[in-house]
């Protein structure tokens, strides 16, 4: 388990466990890879960021991953991994995200991307983006790091 503070200065708690903090968790967050790039989306306020969002009502929180990735990027995923979860402890409240690996197999064009400005691909993210103004700041806390370490090892077990 990991403990650190976001760019907010709130602690969050981070584990690769399953389901460490909640089984039902409220929010997903999801780490796209498009043939060899990461699949980004750009949120109007808040900037480059994986999708995610909210967990609607009756929704699993896979399920929820799979739609908010297609709202707000248009791709369609081949294959969904669980990666973790974390516990941000908020001033108001505290929120408790799965995080997922995505897979796409394809990026189908929408006119709508919700609040979002739709897909946004890169080869390398960059290695400042906690100073980065492009970025939101969901991607500016340890939670980035330590997932894209995982997903690293992932790719590379997937492989053998
Ligand atoms: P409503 O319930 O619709 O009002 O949503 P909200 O605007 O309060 O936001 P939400 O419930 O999504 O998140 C509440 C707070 O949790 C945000 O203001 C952030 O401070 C924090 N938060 C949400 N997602 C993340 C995240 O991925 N990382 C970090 N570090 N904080 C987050």
């Amino acid at each position: 388990m990991y403990k650190f503070q976001d760019s907010y200065q709130n602690e969050v708690h981070l584990s690769f466990s399953i389901d460490p903090y909640s089984n039902n968790p409220k929010h997903v967050w999801v780490i796209c890879r498009y043939k060899d790039q990461w699949l980004l989306t750009e949120h109007r306020e808040r900037g480059l960021e994986f999708p995610g969002g909210k967990v609607e009502k009756g929704e699993t929180p896979a399920a929820a991953a799979l739609r908010e990735v297609k709202e707000e990027t248009g791709a369609v995923v081949s294959k969904l991994e669980y990666i973790g979860q974390y516990k941000v402890l908020g001033k108001g409240k505290t929120i408790i995200k799965n995080i997922y690996f995505a897979e796409i197999e394809r990026l189908i064009h929408q006119n709508n991307y919700f609040e979002t400005y739709g897909p946004r691909l890169m080869f390398e993210l960059p290695s400042s983006v906690k100073n980065n103004s492009k970025f939101s700041f969901i991607m500016k806390d340890d939670v980035l790091i330590y997932s894209l370490k995982r997903v690293s090892e992932l790719l590379t077990s997937n492989k053998k």
